[in-house]
């Protein structure tokens, strides 16, 4: 069993330019795949009220929810980094509910780090937390749970002026203590500058190739998330196809009376006589 990673070997990896790979996981069995398939590290995002609870998008999602779905993926992946994400309203009030939230990540759920959506806007947050010595990974670019302000689930830094945004974001982030940093929907242009001018390990979802790895949400590379695809997204496996075609031959056989067969049931230990003994007793 491979050893379980830190923040120091995903410094490392940065150092060696050998690439991280991460998806999102939200339940015991696809943490459990994950692990065994080899994955650098896992995100339980708070992408998880679109995947697997139907929300239009990630405000509903509660601390409670948040924390039962990290503790499924952490009996999963044991030996894997993992990432709590802070759902929306966890940490922006202050400094001081950001740390009781993200502090609630370890103590309840033994999540290895946090992530919190925001630039210089949550410098403040992101140092708190850090200082509380919590290993924080920051989040930029198209920014889910603020997608009302940006007009939508919209790529940034796609002109000189939002771009300057996004590396001056990238700069608070780090200098406020982050020790990784995700760009989601970004162009490669601007990752890359990111990406050589940060110290800290800079990850793409969306955001191209130049930088120290990839993150894609496990819905959408497995084919499971049905309300929409982003550009961003190489789907690894149509699950719904799999799934549906499933279901469909299940119900075929039990209107056939296909299933069950005889190796699907017990088998009763004493002589059919006497079982029909006792049925005449009823
Ligand atoms: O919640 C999530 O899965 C995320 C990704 C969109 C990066 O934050």
């Amino acid at each position: 069993m491979a050893k379980k990673k830190t923040i120091l070997d995903f410094m490392e990896m940065k150092d060696k330019d050998e690439k991280v790979a991460w998806i999102t996981a939200y339940d015991f069995p696809t943490a459990q795949f994950a692990e065994k398939a080899g994955m650098d590290m896992i995100l339980v995002g708070d992408s998880l009220g679109m995947v697997v609870k139907g929300y239009k998008g990630t405000i509903p999602v509660t601390m409670e929810d948040c924390i039962a779905h990290c503790q499924d993926v952490r009996r999963g992946a044991p030996n894997t980094f993992c990432i709590g994400d802070m759902p929306f309203g966890s940490y922006q009030v202050s400094d001081e509910k950001a740390v009781e939230s993200a502090a609630r990540f370890l103590k309840e759920a033994d999540m290895d780090a946090i992530k919190l959506e925001g630039g210089e806007r949550v410098a403040s947050q992101i140092k708190a937390i850090s200082e509380a010595g919590i290993v924080v990974f920051g989040h930029i670019g198209l920014t889910p749970q603020s997608s009302g302000q940006l007009g939508g689930f919209k790529a940034q830094g796609l002109t000189v002026d939002s771009a300057r945004g996004l590396i001056k974001d990238a700069l608070a982030v780090e200098g406020a203590g982050a020790q990784a940093i995700l760009l989601e929907a970004v162009p490669p242009e601007v990752t890359e500058f990111i990406t050589d001018k940060l110290d800290i390990p800079v990850y793409s979802i969306g955001a191209g190739l130049p930088c120290d790895g990839q993150l894609l949400i496990c819905g959408d590379m497995l084919g499971m998330f049905q309300a929409f695809t982003p550009k961003f997204v190489k789907q690894y496996a149509d699950v719904a196809e799999i799934e549906i075609k499933a279901f469909k031959e299940y119900i075929e056989d039990v209107k056939n009376e296909e299933f069950p067969k005889d190796e699907h049931v017990y088998h009763i230990k004493e002589s059919k006589e006497k079982f029909e003994r006792l049925f005449k007793e009823f």
